[in-house]
């Protein structure tokens, strides 16, 4: 029998995003299912390699990235931007994808009898192939464009759900959103079959575009509320944007560097004054609405 003694706390994985330790109290729950929702262009699939990039380069853990909408090739070319050579990990056996993007010529399927038990042994069989512990499935909203009522999608994404934690693994699922504030997905019914719901913004703000995530929700365990902004580098992947740090870092330098011309250094009262990052200052701050 199993007492509350028994039952271990929620475990967090890290996912390689910097400044996602803090908003999310630590990483992103073990061995169970996160939803990653928001609108075409929010940054779902960069976060759903990052997440298994990460596992790889930080963590020795191998992933299994199952794609319904951009084909492999697409994806490990995109992804070379970030360093992330998908590709070399895929000969190195610590990454295998399943496809289930459209393939050309392929027949329409009819709504309600599309298979998913098959799509299921394909995903068993790539995770045994690689030894797998991190799964990201991008993006959900293509294969249930194929149902046509929400009790279906409901059963299915639970069905898939179950066979992810009973195989072990820490998985994200991608959904797509059609507004930026409103209905977390575009079905209705994807969050109420993951533990655990993040939402990416992408929103236009007195003409610039302002990127946010928001942890709606964590089962069993916290994390920091509200939506905080975030960058896409090059090179690196999705980061956090430390706002409260800097502000207080920026006030805090009393050090004077020359700026090379004496009648500069004179206007300025002395020398410039240097302000000083370090290379991550700290949490991010919430976003104001
Ligand atoms: N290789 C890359 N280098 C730099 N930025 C990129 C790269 N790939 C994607 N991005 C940026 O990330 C944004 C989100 O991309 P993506 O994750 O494909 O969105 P979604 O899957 O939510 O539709 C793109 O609009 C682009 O600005
Ligand atoms: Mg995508």
């Amino acid at each position: 029998m199993i007492t509350l003694k028994t039952i271990p706390v929620v475990e967090k994985l890290k996912i390689g995003i910097p400044g996602f330790d803090q908003i999310s109290h630590g990483g992103l729950p073990k061995d169970r299912t996160t939803l990653v929702s928001g609108t075409s262009g929010s940054a779902k699939t960069v976060f759903a390699v990052q997440f298994l990039a990460s596992g790889i380069q930080q963590a020795d853990q191998h992933g299994v990235f199952v794609t319904f909408e951009e084909s492999p090739r697409d994806i490990c070319q995109n992804m070379l931007g970030f360093n992330w050579n998908i590709q070399e990990w895929e000969k190195q056996g610590k990454w295998a994808f399943v496809d289930a993007s459209p393939q050309v010529g392929e027949e329409t399927i009819v709504a309600g009898k599309f298979d998913l038990g098959a799509l299921l042994a394909r995903i068993k069989h790539a995770v045994q192939k690689v030894n797998a512990s991190r799964i990201s499935l991008d993006s959900l909203g293509a294969i249930f464009t194929k149902f046509n009522d929400s009790n279906t999608i409901r059963r299915e994404l639970f069905r898939i759900a179950t066979a992810l934690k009973a195989m072990g693994l820490t998985a994200i699922m991608t959904a797509e959103r059609t507004q930026e504030y409103g209905e977390v997905s575009r079905f209705g019914v994807e969050e109420f079959v993951a533990d655990n719901v993040i939402v990416l913004r992408n929103v236009l703000d007195e003409e610039n575009r302002r990127r946010t995530m928001e942890v709606l929700r964590f089962r069993g365990t916290s994390h920091q509320k509200g939506e905080m902004p975030f960058t896409i580098v090059p090179g690196h992947g999705i980061i956090m944007i430390p706002l409260s740090a800097i502000e207080i870092k920026q006030t805090s330098s009393s050090t004077r560097v020359t700026s090379g011309s004496p009648e500069l250094d004179r206007m300025c009262g002395g020398a410039f004054i240097a302000i000083q990052f370090s290379s991550y200052p700290g949490p991010p701050a919430p976003v104001r609405r």
